[in-house]
């Protein structure tokens, strides 16, 4: 496509999109919140190399946030987000919230053992707020391929649920965690961190990746460690730290039994919520 296109209303966004598939065009899709990083910027490039059409959402989706401060808080930079990525992007997508949600949203997603745990028990209807958004998205964009970062490794179970309980016919590629250089998952709440905060927050990555390395390796023992080295630090105030089934999202008690297990933790430093996650096997 020729030239950047900024979307501010749905009725655009699907008829120009309409246009773009009769001619026979892959969508890639994109759906961010602003505050864009290196690690959404890896979504969009990967978006670009793989599709021929990429748009990228911009919304700060009042539905998913079960706090009213961290929906006040969180960080916009519509200007430096758009300058980031017009190299890879044909179609910025940048609603206002009375064009989402004309009325107030009515959708209620049941998505079983999946909510149920971690940030699902932490932040409650977060996920709902997620799955109503994300799906209105799909049904306008119609993408054939949708990118997700592997740092919302919950959200991204909970996507994949909602495209198969939906029959949706898209393809969800997940991205690898992009870090910051003290090990620190790239996120929009990250700006957000004191410098002596951030460089705190490095440790989070160094002690998961510590935890990768235990011996023996159980369960409990991995558990004990990351438990210990994180309660170190003072500042830090650990929401949950679990080892999880990568497909159910259940904790489990053995490595053994499972083909995939990840260790998922949430902690708050100050009033900035940071998650991270990593694979032990
Ligand atoms: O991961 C995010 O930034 C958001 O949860 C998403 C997928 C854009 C929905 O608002």
């Amino acid at each position: 496509m020729a030239g950047l296109l900024i979307i501010e209303t749905v009725e655009e966004l699907k008829d120009v999109l309409f246009r773009i598939r009769s001619n026979g065009k892959s969508i890639g899709f994109v759906p961010t919140m602003g505050a864009l990083h290196d690690g959404h910027l890896s979504l969009i490039k990967r978006a670009h190399d793989e599709t021929e059409v990429v748009v990228c959402s911009i919304f700060v989706n009042p539905t998913q946030f079960n706090q009213m401060s961290d929906l006040e808080s969180y960080p916009k930079t519509p200007e430096q987000d758009i300058a980031k990525i017009e190299e890879y992007v044909d179609i910025v997508f940048m609603p206002t919230q009375a064009e989402i949600y004309p009325e107030p949203p009515s959708e209620k997603f049941d998505f079983g053992q999946l909510e149920k745990v971690m940030e699902g028990t932490s932040r409650p209807g977060h996920f709902n707020g997620v799955a109503t958004i994300v799906k209105r998205l799909f049904d306008w964009i119609n993408p054939d391929k949708a990118y997700f970062g592997e740092k919302d490794f919950q959200q991204l179970a909970i996507i994949r649920q909602l495209v198969k309980d939906n029959n949706l016919d898209v393809q969800i590629v997940a991205c690898p965690i992009v870090r910051e250089s003290n090990g620190l998952a790239m996120s929009s709440r990250n700006r957000r961190l004191t410098p002596e905060q951030f460089v705190l927050a490095g440790n989070i990555a160094r002690i998961l990746e510590a935890s990768t390395r235990i011996t023996p390796c159980t369960v409990q023992n991995v558990k004990e460690f990351v438990n210990n080295e994180l309660g170190k630090y003072p500042d830090f105030r650990l929401d949950y730290f679990e080892i999880a089934d990568e497909n159910t999202l259940q904790p489990v008690a053995d490595f053994n039994g499972h083909d995939g297990v990840m260790g998922c933790v949430a902690i708050y430093l100050g009033d900035v919520r940071l998650i991270d996650n990593i694979r032990y096997k």
